[in-house]
């Protein structure tokens, strides 16, 4: 069928043509964002689940469910090794452009206490602290945000963006994405800014996304917050939700899919988002005309599963080194080898030192970075899995 007119959208972070099956969090979310408007204490969402699920997608989302409420909203992906700092100076510094304050004297202060924490970042190195600025024209506040102290600084700043943004009746939303690869200072940090700012009603909420291990990682900095935030886990859709993100965009084109064609596509895809999106791209392109039938999905399938070795599985691959690589094909050989079929498909960490014949303790620098890469996470002490679904298959089709 025309390539033109192709509506699906497979992609790290690419808006899907029907956002389905998130419908209970976008509502959830939209009784947050009235409740913490008006002070009332409510908790901040995450979002946790595996590659390609679409949490990126769900984030961006709730972003303009609040920017369409009129609250100032950043977003910032945090990165390993990455100071918060500069990130989420930024991310304010859009947050106060878009709440639109009517004084600009109120403003510009705000703004100024925001560079003031950023400026905070260049430590030692003088010259590049006066070279860096975070674009923002009002001067740095000296003696607000800018301690050292990263927990302080922070419950500094966000009081003062959240009284902004009180003045004005609206909120302020800080949505973070990779949370999970945030350092444990900033983690902890964060945490107890949301903390105190919920205890004194200030509109300020910090939205999440990360990896399934993210609620590990926060509790891990601070025993309370689980009660900070409410966890969503985001998964792969349910057969009606994983029909609708496929019919309704080809509705839009006035194109159906058959029933047997819908149950095919199910079976290829087991409803995980990126795989929908990438076999809904070359089943549209490969059949020859409207209604998709079955045929169809099982001629597409190896165009399909070429886009995704390429696109969702080598571009993850490519980033593990040579160690890293025979790590990753042990996990998958591990798992192939287990009889109790694990739920969420992780292994021992053992198993896989057995599948390489190699004492555990000298495999950890491998395990350890690709945890640190996101390609791999640990849910429980002693067992790993792949954050990114099939890979194990995917592996083991390689070789
Ligand atoms: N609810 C949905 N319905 C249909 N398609 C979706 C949905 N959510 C995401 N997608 C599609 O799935 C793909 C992956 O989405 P996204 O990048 O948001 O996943 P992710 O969970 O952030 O992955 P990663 O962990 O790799 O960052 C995109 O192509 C997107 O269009
Ligand atoms: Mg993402």
């Amino acid at each position: 069928m025309d390539p033109i007119r192709n509506p699906y959208a497979p992609g790290a972070g690419q808006r899907p043509p029907e956002l389905a099956g998130r419908d209970e969090q976008l509502a959830a979310f939209d009784v947050v964002l009235e409740r913490v408007a008006r002070g009332r204490p409510e908790r901040s969402l995450v979002l946790t689940g595996l590659r390609g699920v679409g949490k990126t997608v769900l984030l961006n989302a709730l972003r303009s469910a609040a920017v369409r409420k009129g609250w100032g909203t950043g977003k910032l992906e945090a990165r390993p090794d990455q100071s918060l700092r500069r990130p989420l100076s930024s991310a304010l510094h859009q947050a106060v452009r878009e709440l639109g304050h009517p004084e600009p004297e109120e403003a510009d202060h705000v703004l100024g206490v925001i560079r003031s924490f950023a400026q905070r970042d260049a430590g030692a190195d003088a010259k590049l602290r006066e070279r860096w600025s975070p674009g923002i024209d009002a001067p740095a506040v000296r003696g607000r945000a800018d301690s050292g102290d990263i927990e302080i600084d922070l419950v500094e700043l966000l009081t003062d963006v959240g009284g902004l943004a009180a003045d004005v009746g609206k909120g302020v939303g800080v949505f973070v994405d990779e949370m999970q690869d945030l350092g444990p200072a900033d983690v902890s940090a964060l945490c107890a800014a949301c903390h105190e700012l919920s205890q004194n009603g200030l509109p300020v909420i910090v939205v999440g996304a990360g990896l399934p291990h993210l609620p590990a990682v926060l509790s891990a900095s601070k025993s309370y917050s689980e009660r900070l935030f409410s966890y969503q886990r985001i998964d792969r859709l349910a057969r009606d939700a994983a029909d609708r993100a496929l019919v309704a965009p080809a509705a839009e084109e006035e194109a159906e899919f058959t029933p047997e064609a819908l149950d095919t596509m199910y079976d290829a895809t087991r409803g995980y988002p990126y795989f929908i999106q990438a076999y809904g791209r070359s089943v549209w392109d490969l059949a020859p005309r409207s209604p998709i039938t079955a045929d169809d999905v099982a001629v597409a399938a190896p165009e399909a599963e070429r886009e995704l070795a390429v696109g969702f599985f080598g571009s993850r691959y490519e980033r593990a080194t040579p160690a890293e690589r025979d790590y990753l094909r042990a996990m998958a050989d591990a798992a192939a080898m287990a009889d109790d079929e694990d739920p969420v498909g992780s292994v021992a960490t053992s198993d896989v030192a057995v599948v390489l014949g190699k004492k555990p303790q000298s495999l950890s620098p491998a395990r350890d970075s690709l945890l640190k890469k996101g390609l791999i996470f640990s849910g429980e002490r002693g067992r790993i899995a792949f954050t990114v679904p099939h890979f194990g298959r995917y592996l083991r089709s390689q070789s």
